[in-house]
């Protein structure tokens, strides 16, 4: 594990209970040889002393946005800019909808909005508090856009209650925040996925479509970011915010999404296949507005799209390929049968009908490869991403030390 000696961490503390545990995080913190410096909500100071913070790590603690002598030394936007990485330990839920909404109305949550360094949160609440749908959707907007979660652990929690919501211990924390600094599996590789729909035109003001969201490619990219890789996320037209540190090149049709993968293409090691190419386009794109008047029906003549995961999976020098597989029936065979004509070294295989897979929050995955499978049980997409993306890694892994052994 990559020590974060040298690092410049910023921790941030929110007001729980569990926010005594944050001097012993910035012990370990400390005594790995991070330089930290402590950031803390107003009301944090209800459950830790200041004073605590600043003997453990030698720098007085911030926690004001207009504070003149801090400012004067290094103002908010300047320790935005210092800090390699910030970690909420812990992290209210109150805290976690404010940023969420991307409010500025403290010195941390202006911090979390103004830096571009990685977010790590690690929850710490009710059980109750943590399972209400307004902080599960803003705990995954976050995820979404790039932060990761650390937690919360199962338990028995400080007001009676059991069940998840316990901050995470600090040694594991600390665990987890040298595992973010490597970024562990995918450190400094380039990675291609592709995401949403295309959009096929008829004519200038119509298309055909499907009805993917975009939400698993995009969860994939955030995912995929949190493990170091840089990531180019090719996407059709979706309503989704770019996760943090991804690149995104925008596209409408599969024939765009196809120059703009070949394009990436050289620099890649991973190419994952997220998107929902269409199979067909019109032959002809008519140059003005299809008009109905005096015409009782339409005949539309489609050509095949090129398939883009098999182009580049056929090519002598490719990336590690991963496709997808949304199936109405007999997924497990289609979805094999798809690896195998496609060449793919790994294929997700998900059931969809008009109410599951497409445009939904949850889903459920089948991994599949050459020797191999296991199941991912129904969850948030931003969830499942982080589980697809350690499988990928191990087949990532395996079939490089393969490659060198041979
Ligand atoms: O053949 P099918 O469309 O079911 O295959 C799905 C997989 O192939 C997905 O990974 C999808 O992104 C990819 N695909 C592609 N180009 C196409 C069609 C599908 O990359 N034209």
């Amino acid at each position: 594990m990559q020590p974060s000696g040298g690092r410049r961490v910023v921790l941030g503390i929110t007001a729980g209970i569990a926010a005594f545990k944050a001097a012993e995080l910035a012990r370990l913190l400390v005594r790995d040889g991070a330089d930290v410096q402590v950031v803390m909500t107003r009301s944090a100071g209800q459950f830790i002393g200041p004073m605590t913070l600043q003997a453990i790590t030698g720098r007085p603690v911030r926690d004001a946005l207009f504070d003149p002598v801090h400012e004067a030394a290094m103002g908010h936007i300047e320790l935005a800019r210092w800090a390699d990485v910030i970690l909420v330990a812990p992290a209210t839920a109150d805290f976690i909808a404010r940023i969420a909404i991307g409010m500025a109305d403290d010195l941390l949550s202006t911090l979390c909005l103004a830096s571009g360094a990685p977010l790590l949160l690690a929850p710490a609440m009710n059980q109750a508090m943590w399972g209400h749908p307004a902080t599960q959707a803003n705990v995954a907007a976050l995820v979404e856009r790039g932060a990761t979660l650390l937690g919360p652990d199962d338990g028995d929690q400080a007001c009676g209650d059991t069940g998840p919501g316990r901050m995470r211990e600090p040694a594991a924390l600390l665990g987890d925040l040298q595992a973010s600094l490597v970024g562990a599996r995918f450190a400094g590789r380039r990675v291609i996925v592709t995401a949403g729909p295309t959009q096929e035109p008829l004519d200038p003001v119509r298309f055909l479509g499907n009805r993917s969201s975009g939400k698993m490619g995009f969860a994939l990219a955030a995912a995929l970011t949190a493990q170091g890789a840089e990531v180019v996320l090719i996407s059709g037209p979706v309503a989704l915010p770019t996760p943090r540190g991804v690149e995104r090149i925008d596209v409408e049709s599969a024939l765009q999404m196809r120059d703009a993968v070949l394009a990436e293409l050289p620099e890649a090691v991973l190419f994952i296949a997220c998107a929902a190419v269409a199979d067909y386009r019109p032959l002809e794109v008519a140059a003005h507005k299809i008009k109905k008047e005096g015409t009782s029906s339409l005949k539309l003549e489609l050509v095949r799209n090129p398939d883009i995961l098999a182009e580049v999976s056929a090519r002598a020098e490719r990336p590690f390929c991963v496709g997808f597989a949304a199936e109405t029936d007999d997924l497990e065979a289609a979805a094999e049968s798809k690896m195998r004509t496609k060449g793919l070294d790994m294929i997700a295989a998900n059931q969809v009908s008009v109410s599951r897979g497409f445009g939904t929050d949850d889903n459920a995955l089948l991994v599949i490869w050459n020797d191999g499978r296991v199941a991912l049980a129904n969850q948030p997409k931003t969830q499942l991403a982080v589980q697809l993306v350690d499988l990928i890694a191990d087949r990532f892994d395996a079939q490089a030390a393969t490659k060198n052994s041979g």
